[in-house]
């Protein structure tokens, strides 16, 4: 097996490898480099779709989407990921990430890690479109003054699903998720629970308010960080290939999907599998 970490703060492309058949060694070198690198692209997998659930598995507990319409009929686990239309209608999550944001911070106990498996990447004149870019939460709280890690350093941030978008009251589908979903607190610097590290924990999409703190202020705050947090400096961009298992670390960064592509001249097809995590402190 060939672990190469990418130039960028992030990262790590792993080769010569498959996780079908995975010793526990090589497993422990697998998560070992997530936990370090955030976000890992496993190359040329052949995977089942029982054999990535299985894999996922080796992380912690797998968390089926709400999005039960999306979900692979005969593998709750997995979500498609899709801009495939049939019979007019989308197979899969069409618009998935479409604003920086970690995954599920409006949960109590929000994903540990995602998972993403490419089976149809959308190409033009040989470039694969739709990349995912990523950016490291952790780097970003390190780049902060010593006085302003210690403003954040007790704050807690309110995340509702589908956060201040959903307070315009359009999209049908935002205020459905969010009667379902009471908001959550969470600090808004989360100490990683497998490296230690502090993470910037707030984005503009989910995040409302900040415990205790006039409306205006935090706002202010939680987009300042917000931005820091996604900054050029701390980035990662993934271009796909098909076969890609893709994974990252949903307390140590936050991604965004780009939306380079158009059905019907392109196809794009993911599997996604979610593993639970822990409430962050
Ligand atoms: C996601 O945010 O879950 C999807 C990212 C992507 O499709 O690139």
């Amino acid at each position: 097996m060939q672990i190469t970490h990418t130039p960028n703060v992030i990262g790590a492309h792993i080769t010569q490898v498959d996780l079908a058949n995975l010793s526990d060694a090589d497993f422990a070198s697998i998560e070992k480099t997530f936990n370090e690198r955030s976000v890992i692209c496993i190359r040329d997998q052949k995977l089942t779709e029982r054999q990535l659930i299985d894999f996922a598995k080796r992380f912690g507990n797998i968390e089926p989407h709400f999005l039960k319409h999306y979900t692979h009929p005969d593998h709750a686990e997995i979500l498609y990921i899709s801009n495939i239309k049939k019979d007019g209608k989308d197979i899969g999550h069409a618009d998935a990430g479409s604003v920086w944001h970690t995954d599920m911070s409006y949960t109590e106990r929000p994903p540990r890690a995602t998972l993403l498996y490419a089976l149809e990447v959308p190409m033009e004149n040989g470039v694969a479109l739709g990349d995912t870019l990523f950016s490291s939460a952790a780097a970003a709280h390190d780049s902060l003054p010593p006085e302003t890690q210690k403003r954040i350093a007790n704050l807690r941030a309110i995340h509702q699903v589908a956060g201040r978008r959903a307070k315009t009251g359009t999209g049908q589908q935002d205020q459905a998720l969010r009667r379902n979903q009471p908001a959550v607190v969470h600090p808004v610097a989360r100490t990683h629970p497998f490296t230690g590290r502090k993470c910037l924990y707030v984005s503009k999409g989910e995040c409302e308010g900040i415990e205790g703190m006039a409306q205006e202020e935090a706002l202010k705050l939680v987009d300042q960080l917000a931005d820091i947090t996604v900054e050029e400096r701390f980035r990662y961009t993934h271009r796909w290939q098909v076969r890609d298992l893709l994974m990252w670390d949903n307390c140590a960064l936050q991604h965004l999907a780009s939306f380079d592509y158009q059905w019907p001249q392109h196809r794009r097809l993911m599997h996604r599998v979610t593993v639970g995590g822990s409430v962050p402190v």
